[in-house]
């Protein structure tokens, strides 16, 4: 599917569940842990960081893509998404995903760190509204 290497995938994904131990996830027990590589070859690492406000919540893609954002990074090549039991993306997440690319690779992985899901923005939201959706857009 991808140009990927087994060694890349497993090297973010082990990068995702090293942010992972990171999350701050008191409420929900469910920690995430996320690990972005730019087309420059950067790397960024997000957690979910929850809040006693229960909505107030970032999940750990947004944070991962919100920081390679601030440091002014705005193509990405992958990123990983790993929890204990190898859930996916919420739609939120997905939605900011394209915003930057929809070929963009998502590998969802296990707290193990074994590969669940290699698939991209594309396929986790057909009919994505994008960027190009605006005709005012700079
Ligand atoms: N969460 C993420 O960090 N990413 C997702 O895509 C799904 C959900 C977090 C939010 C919350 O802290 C916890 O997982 C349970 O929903």
């Amino acid at each position: 599917m991808s140009q990927l290497t087994n060694e890349e995938r497993q090297a973010l994904i082990d990068l995702a569940n090293e942010a992972r131990r990171r999350a701050y996830a008191p409420y929900s027990n469910y920690p995430v842990g996320a690990a972005l590589r730019t087309k420059s070859g950067k790397l960024f690492t997000g957690v979910n960081v929850e809040n006693a406000a229960y909505p107030t919540t970032m999940c750990a893609e947004r944070t991962a893509v919100f920081s390679a954002v601030t440091a002014g990074e705005h193509e990405f090549e992958v990123i990983a998404v790993t929890t204990e039991n190898g859930g996916t993306p919420c739609g939120s997440c997905r939605q900011v995903l394209a915003e930057f690319g929809l070929d963009t690779i998502v590998l969802i992985a296990d707290g193990k760190g074994n590969l669940v899901q290699e698939t991209t923005v594309n396929d986790l939201l057909p009919g994505a509204f994008t960027p190009e959706h605006l005709v005012n857009k700079k």
